[in-house]
């Protein structure tokens, strides 16, 4: 599907993506998960062909995104971070004027349009200006239009950010159903928990380098499966283990009775902590 090749992006003298190189097999949802500034809107931006790369390489679907810019552009849909609808316009204005950008035959246009505003829920909302939506609608309209001419793979950058818990979940059930369909859809994310509930396969990004990558139990698997979490010095220490019964033995061992601590699965979040070496807690072995 995606083929990037030690891809490095420069602004000025600043690396912003400093050699990544990924082969995302997936046809589900991919994940770019990574904090602020980590480089995920850069990358996205190179492999939807907005920005030309300092060196490497990107492929999608066996065309170089550089070559072939055009052939790529009709086979993606992209929603951006800081979404660019006309906001003077209807969501239906702004549907149409995207179709025909994207030349979708006159007469279909139509048909694709009640299609999509059933599918995201958008069929009140068709007539209003874009300036009266609050922001969960005004993504979904953003979705509508990266999707009129059918794309294979539709790139989000942080399609959840700002929107409230509600919406967060609608708009996820949105990207379910669009894999589910056969689109593939790779997103960006700073929200450790929408990885893991959304994506198929992740790859975790910080300071413009890839630190880790598979599916969401492959990742939690690089640390271990069981975390503890307990006080020392007024400070809450999170250790992870690769089974129960190790880390009921720390506990045991170094937990005094009388104090209190939790056992419970790793989540992304604890892989992101130990592996860019942020985390607190050490990773204690089989
Ligand atoms: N046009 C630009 N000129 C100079 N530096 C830039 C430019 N765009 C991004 N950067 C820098 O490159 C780095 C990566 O930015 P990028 O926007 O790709 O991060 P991000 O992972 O998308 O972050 P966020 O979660 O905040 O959206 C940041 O340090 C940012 O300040
Ligand atoms: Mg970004």
């Amino acid at each position: 599907m995606i083929h990037i090749d030690e891809l490095v992006i420069k602004y000025g003298d600043f690396v912003a993506v400093d050699g990544i190189s990924l082969d995302i097999q997936t046809k589900g949802i991919y994940g770019f998960l990574g904090p602020n500034g980590a480089g995920k809107t850069t990358t996205m931006r190179a492999l939807t062909t907005l920005l030309k790369p300092t060196s490497g390489s990107i492929t999608i679907q066996g065309l170089d995104a550089i070559k072939d810019m055009q052939e790529i552009r009709k086979r993606i849909g992209m929603v951006q971070q800081y979404i660019s609808l006309d906001k003077e316009i209807s969501v239906r204005e702004n549907i149409i004027c995207h179709a025909l950008l994207h030349k979708v035959p006159r007469k279909e246009i139509l048909s694709r349009m009640k299609e999509l505003s059933l599918m995201l829920g958008l069929e009140k909302y068709m007539d209003k200006l874009i300036l009266d939506l609050s922001g969960g609608w005004r993504r979904r309209t953003a979705i509508a239009c990266a999707l009129m001419h059918r794309p294979k793979i539709l790139f989000l950058d942080e399609p959840t950010a700002g929107l409230d818990t509600q919406s967060r979940h609608i708009l996820w059930d949105i990207v379910r159903d669009l894999r589910d369909s056969g689109t593939m859809v790779f997103l960006t994310t700073h929200y450790m928990d929408e990885a893991e509930a959304l994506c198929d396969h992740i790859a975790i990004i910080d300071g413009g380098k890839i630190i880790a990558e598979g599916t969401p139990v492959q990742l939690n698997n690089l640390i271990g499966k069981v975390a503890v979490d307990f006080e020392r010095g007024g400070k809450v220490i999170t250790k992870t283990f690769a089974s129960r019964d190790m880390a009921k033995e720390f506990i045991s061992e170094n937990i005094p009775e009388d104090s209190t601590y939790s056992l419970r699965k790793t989540t992304l979040e604890d892989v992101f902590l130990e592996l860019t070496g942020s985390g607190l807690g050490g990773v204690v072995d089989d």
